[in-house]
């Protein structure tokens, strides 16, 4: 059996992997324009803003977009904008990043965890159940790239008229049938940390067909203070100063122009996984019926005889010189942030799926051979836990 790296073996990768490169010429030039015009922010939004906003909007299909500072100030922005009551409550899903839920805790609502299905996003059977008088909205997730069970969703949320906010934040491009994720809802947040399927660096942007809302959410970003006053100092709402700036707006466009060649170059990494790894136990993702799924990352779960491994199969695999992560090593109900909540239900498909997941990157920076030697590091740490466990 050949030495592990982890414990002072070969690694099977030993090159460096460099981050994706997301400055390129045309973002370059863009933040140029930017710097020698001079204008870095705007209060409102200046005009490379103001074009991201919408140009993001006609790509996803909406009428409006707003442009935040994070995913998470846009999930934050879009919940406040529902004007809930302390104590009513928010449906999320239980594995998914915590601002998804955290939000809720900023506006003194109460989070309602509920299980994921097979495909990793909110389950619809579960979530009708945890429906409760004092539920208001629901955040589904459209966790790896891959578009959560709307159609069902959206019956429910009509059925006990609920909100629904997507949290699109890892879905840029990702569609069901014809319909873009963040247009499905009735606002949709979007991330564009330097991970995501485009970025600036950090930054976000909220969808919607709504006036009502849109009006609700510029009022949010700006301090609460309305666009129809005849003075900026005039404040009607509690509001944060969430607006993006023009540099990370000229980078958004630019990238925007890209985001369809960055979907392809994921969605061809994912193809190349799932060819380098169905011969192995691992459990692979599972592709919904009817979406384009835009592969943000690439989900794998271990066989359950391994489950109590979990942790060093991964530094194992890290010390092998393979990109591998852990989003998310448990329901965000395991964490100490929301041990309070009064949703206390367990959701066995989550506990069981944290337990085993790790998750590969599928950006630019992956080569067809670090998925090859991806392959053969997973087999080498395999036979190791199956000689000694
Ligand atoms: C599913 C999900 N929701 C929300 C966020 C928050 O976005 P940001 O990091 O831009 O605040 C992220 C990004 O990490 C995410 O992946």
């Amino acid at each position: 059996m050949s030495k592990l790296a982890i414990h002072g073996g070969t690694p099977v990768f030993r090159r460096n992997i460099t981050l994706p490169s997301v400055i390129q010429d045309a973002e370059r030039d863009a933040i140029k324009k930017v710097i020698d015009h001079g204008l870095l922010s705007a209060f409102r939004g200046g005009p490379e803003v103001k074009k991201f906003e919408q140009e993001f909007a006609k790509f996803i299909g909406v009428k409006y977009a707003v442009a935040t500072t994070s995913g998470t100030t846009a999930l934050h922005t879009s919940l406040a904008s529902f004007d809930l009551k302390e104590g009513d409550e928010v449906l999320v899903p239980a594995v998914t990043f915590v601002s998804t839920a955290s939000v809720a805790l900023q506006e003194k609502l109460n989070v309602r965890f509920v299980d994921i299905d097979k495909y990793y996003c909110m389950d619809s059977i579960d979530l009708e159940s945890k429906i409760t008088s004092r539920s208001r909205a629901i955040i589904p997730v459209h966790l790896y790239g891959q578009p959560a069970n709307m159609h069902k969703i959206l019956r429910i949320a009509s059925r006990y008229n609920l909100a629904i906010i997507e949290d699109a934040c890892q879905s840029h491009g990702a569609r069901l049938g014809n319909v873009y994720t963040g247009a499905l809802g009735d606002i949709g947040c979007f991330s564009f940390y330097q991970t995501k399927n485009m970025t600036t660096g950090e930054g976000g942007m909220i969808t919607t067909n709504s006036k009502k809302m849109y009006d609700q959410v510029l009022l949010r970003r700006e301090h609460g203070s309305p666009r129809s006053s005849k003075t900026w100092y005039n404040y009607i709402k509690l509001g944060y100063n969430y607006n993006m700036t023009e540099l990370q707006g000229a980078i958004g466009r630019a990238q925007l122009q890209k985001l369809n060649e960055l979907n392809r170059g994921r969605i061809r990494n994912a193809e190349l996984y799932d060819d380098a790894l169905n011969d192995t136990e691992l459990d692979l993702p599972k592709l919904r019926k009817g979406v384009i799924h835009v592969r943000h990352s690439y989900p794998v779960l271990l066989p359950k005889r391994y489950a109590s491994k979990r942790d060093f199969f991964v530094k194992a695999l890290q010390a092998e010189g393979i990109p591998v992560d852990v989003a998310y090593p448990s329901p965000l109900y395991a964490t100490p942030l929301f041990s309070d909540q009064k949703n206390t239900a367990r959701c066995p498909r989550s506990d069981d799926i944290t337990s085993r997941l790790f998750t590969l990157f599928t950006d630019c920076a992956i080569t067809p051979e670090i998925i090859l030697a991806t392959k053969e590091a997973i087999k080498k740490v395999m036979k190791y836990l199956d000689e000694t466990i």
